[in-house]
């Protein structure tokens, strides 16, 4: 049986994904421990969720620093002392830059409402609909220094229903992030990923592009 992972969790906003890793924990899916919560944002519902499940929080807000350098500088100092095995990006609306990114190489993970290369950024489920586009979905990827980019470990996908409503695309695609980010956050404590070159292994098979999964 292989050790509890240990994770730190940023986010900005509500933390419904933060929420269905804490689930997915007290459930005995996910064997790991959440050492902390940091949120740029001190009015951030994932600070409550946390203080909920007396999981350690604090809010440190960018608009305290003079700029990125030093915000990344403050998270990056506070991140080491707890010498966590993955840093989870869940909702954490800010770039982080290539200093911080270099600082934890391979460590952080994020989760993006797109099927990645495909709209990094904001907006997703609008520029779906906007494009017409046939499907769409979620993808877990390690982070790089790019925006929402660097491998992709996971995706599920969707298809876009006739007439959908941005509204109900949206909460598909929650209801896909819940069940994908405690899944691959499993399978690396079970020592299942791997990552070796930028390349990503998941079970001895290298995927280029990622793995689909399936709910
Ligand atoms: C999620 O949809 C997540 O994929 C997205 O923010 C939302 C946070 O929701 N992240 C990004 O767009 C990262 N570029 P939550 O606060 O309810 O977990």
């Amino acid at each position: 049986m292989s050790k509890k992972l240990s994770l730190a969790v940023l986010l900005s906003g509500n933390g419904t994904n933060f929420q269905a890793i804490i689930d997915s924990i007290e459930k005995g899916q996910l064997k790991a421990a959440i050492k902390i919560v940091i949120s740029n944002n001190k009015d951030a519902f994932g600070l409550q969720r946390a203080k909920k499940h007396n999981i350690k929080n604090l809010c440190i807000d960018h608009r305290d620093f003079e700029d990125r350098e030093s915000y990344d500088l403050r998270l990056m100092e506070t991140l080491e002392q707890e010498s966590v095995d993955y840093i989870v990006l869940a909702g954490f609306m800010r770039i982080l830059g290539p200093n911080f990114i270099r600082n934890f190489p391979k460590k952080i993970i994020n989760i993006h409402p797109s099927l990645l290369p495909k709209y990094p950024g904001l907006n997703t489920h609008k520029k779906v609909l906007e494009n017409k586009d046939k499907e769409h979905g979620v993808t877990v990827h390690i982070v790089d220094e790019g925006l929402d980019s660097g491998p992709i470990i996971g995706f599920i996908k969707v298809k876009v229903e006739d007439g959908e409503k941005e509204s109900n695309l949206e909460n598909r695609i929650h209801k896909l992030e819940h069940y994908i980010y405690p899944k691959i956050l499993s399978e690396f404590q079970e020592g299942r990923i791997s990552t070796i070159d930028n390349k990503i292994k998941i079970d001895d098979v290298f995927h280029k592009n990622g793995k689909e999964y399936f709910i």
